[in-house]
């Protein structure tokens, strides 16, 4: 394989500021200083990824501004190969608003920019790249025709293909639930995609295989990861950390899952190293910036 992990996606500069308690609608409150740092779901894979090790590319598209190069440089001190992620001069790079309050926890807003422009011809152009990966991960922050041009070209390629559908879509097409080897959601993505309302992880998990998924991950934060897949379901107990900020934690995971699976480790053993690497990142503030490198790994 040229790559182990080729990463299909979005990047964002992410714009944070943590505020004691969130705004109700039509409401003002003061925040910190804003910190402006590398983000996107897509990139967030790609660094997390690269961060641990093993060969990361990134397929995506920044803007030709200040928040392009920051983006660009990012990955590149995270050790991704950034050959082929294009910048489109024209474009406004991807951005987030975050505000994450005293507990952690994050609401965002993303304006895509130069993400809405990946485009279908992009995949056709990269056809070769996608057959030289071992696995192809993608998040849902670029064109949905994008991610199923991707999805379509990988299991053409027999590339593996590891789905975050986020932000949770209404509904996924079925032929890129069936390409999903693993589909990789958290609670809210279970529930919705399912359309399972009740139940617990498990549920969620035999719902979403019964609509075509060949294997599911679902997340479950500070309480670990429950694997469903051929072989059988595993609980992945969760690693006790102190959440400082939990933004991109769940990208995190599932860059650090990829790159295991394209060790050929089983999902269950991929998914115990995911979380390590999960509850690392939310110890730190940021996205990419919090990302550990396997020497700062909690819970061995
Ligand atoms: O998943 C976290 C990411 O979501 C942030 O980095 C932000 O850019 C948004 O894409
Ligand atoms: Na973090």
């Amino acid at each position: 394989y040229d790559y182990d992990v080729l990463v299909v996606g979005s990047a964002n500069a992410d714009l944070t500021v943590r505020v004691e308690r969130r705004p109700d609608a039509g409401e003002t409150v003061l925040g910190t200083d804003l910190v402006e740092s590398a983000g996107g779901k897509g990139a967030n894979q790609a660094a997390a990824a690269a961060r641990l090790g093993g060969r990361i590319a990134l397929l995506a598209r920044v803007g030709g501004d200040a928040y392009g190069e920051l983006l660009l440089n990012a990955q590149r001190a995270a050790g991704t190969d950034v050959t082929h992620v294009i910048t489109d001069p024209g474009a406004r790079t991807g951005t987030a608003m975050i505000i994450v309050g005293d507990d952690g926890d994050n609401s965002i807003v993303v304006s895509l920019g130069a993400n809405a422009a990946l485009s279908p011809q992009d995949i056709a152009a990269a056809h070769k790249v996608i057959a030289g990966a071992a696995v192809v991960s993608l998040q849902l922050e670029i064109p949905m025709e994008t991610v199923e041009a991707t999805a379509a070209a990988a299991r053409e390629a027999g590339t593996r293909v590891v789905l975050n559908p986020s932000p949770a879509p209404e509904s996924l097409a079925p032929a890129l639930l069936a390409a999903a080897d693993p589909l990789v959601v958290n609670e809210h993505e279970a529930r919705r995609i399912s359309g399972a309302a009740d139940g617990g992880p498990a549920d969620w998990a035999r719902a979403l295989r019964a609509l075509g998924a060949r294997s599911v991950v679902v997340t479950l934060g500070g309480d670990g990861a429950y694997v469903l897949d051929a072989d059988g379901e595993a609980a992945v107990p969760g690693v006790r950390v102190t959440a400082v900020d939990t933004t991109g934690a769940g990208d995190a995971f599932t860059g650090a899952l990829a790159t295991r699976l394209a060790r050929g480790e089983s999902l269950a053993t991929a998914a115990r190293y995911a979380v390590r690497v999960g509850a690392a990142a939310v110890t730190r503030p940021g996205a990419q910036p919090s990302y550990p490198t396997p020497d700062e790994l909690p819970g061995a």
